[in-house]
């Protein structure tokens, strides 16, 4: 039988949002059904950018494992894991490995590490730690590779599309130390969801928390309302009678994503024709928001109570078993099966 396997991971620092569903969030739930699937709880990633604030990533997994029971994932179901980053030695040796066969220069080229950096600001420069997080990211996932890779298993890494860059530098790494030493490492497959991006309310590029214009998945559904009401529109749509442009609206974007389908159709036509006033529009949105969050409020209540701790745990011992598989092999090909060289 192949092994089908999948490795994702999310960075705890704060509750998640409907980008991170749009995103990722809900490949990941239907690919429960058919893969042995492990979602890392990256806290030590985290720390590349919160270093001096850890209680806020400590606060932040319970936050996330919640998010993820809350939208569906299951920790109860025998090939579901959850992973903490920081129980899992072995990722932080095979990171050390993999520094020896990434340059510094590469790094620099990727232009998701750009646009961060340019983000971070000039005042106090990246640290080491961050500079080298997509190699420790090829180690999260080369770690799960199933081992000895044969041609019908599948290592899948469901991501935004902003990760796209590490998963081509991953495989960069696979193949350079499967030529280098042994063929150890099944390179990695990308998987991207369709719509990938949910803009901000503000209608701006990305929903982040540090912008204010996130719809939390555990917000209230007043919450909602509100934010939802504040959203931007079609800018040359100033009042009710004003033809609009769906297809320049975000407000529409977000109906079109994550509302009714039976009535996406009619509401271009009346936005166009001017009859559906964009606070009519909004109202509509907010009740439809709400009422796919319903749900996800509901299963994240129960989640409350359940124990989210062992299902950590559990995963993590999962994890580690895979690990010592995994790094045996990768020790051998780099010859730091230190006593070996005693037996000779
Ligand atoms: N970089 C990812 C993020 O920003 C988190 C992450 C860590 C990840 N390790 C991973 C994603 C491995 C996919 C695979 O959210």
């Amino acid at each position: 039988m192949a092994t089908k396997r999948i490795l994702t991971g999310i960075r705890p620092t704060g509750a998640l949002h409907l980008g991170h569903y749009v995103g990722a969030l809900r490949q990941w739930v239907q690919l429960q059904d058919d893969y042995e699937c492990f979602f890392l709880m990256a806290d030590v990633q985290a720390l590349t950018t919160h270093a001096d604030r850890p209680a806020v990533i400590e606060d932040a997994v319970r936050e996330v494992v919640l998010d993820w029971i809350g939208v569906g994932l299951d920790p109860t179901r025998p090939n579901v894991h959850f992973v903490l980053q920081s129980g899992v030695p072995e990722l932080t040796e095979l990171t050390v490995y993999f520094t020896m066969l990434v340059r510094h220069s590469e790094v620099l080229r990727n232009p998701t590490i750009k646009a961060e950096m340019a983000q971070l600001g000039k005042k106090k420069g990246p640290t080491l730690g961050f500079i080298s997080y997509p190699v420790s990211q090829a180690a999260d996932i080369l770690l799960f590779t199933p081992y000895p890779p044969r041609k019908r298993d599948e290592l899948l890494v469901p991501v935004g599309e902003d990760q796209v860059p590490h998963l081509e530098g991953t495989n960069v790494v696979a193949r350079r130390f499967n030529r280098q030493y042994e063929k150890v490492f099944l390179p990695c497959t990308p998987l991207v969801g369709e719509v990938g991006r949910l803009p901000g309310t503000d209608g701006k590029d990305k929903m982040s928390k540090s912008l204010g214009n996130v719809i939390q998945l555990k917000d209230d559904p007043e919450t909602v309302r509100k934010q939802v009401l504040q959203m931007f529109t079609d800018e040359t749509k100033l009042r009710k009678g004003d033809p609009g442009h769906p297809e320049k609206c975000p407000v529409y974007l977000y109906h079109r994503t994550l509302g009714d389908s039976a009535t996406l159709e009619d509401r271009a036509s009346h936005c166009r024709s001017g009859e559906l006033g964009c606070v009519e529009c909004k109202k509509d949105l907010a009740k439809a928001l709400n009422a796919f969050l319903d749900p996800i409020r509901a299963r994240r209540a129960k989640a409350e109570k359940m124990p989210l701790g062992d299902y950590l745990r559990e995963g993590t011992e999962k994890a580690r078993e895979i690990a010592q598989v995994t790094m045996e092999a990768v020790r051998k090909a780099m010859h730091l099966d230190y006593p070996s060289v005693f037996n000779r």
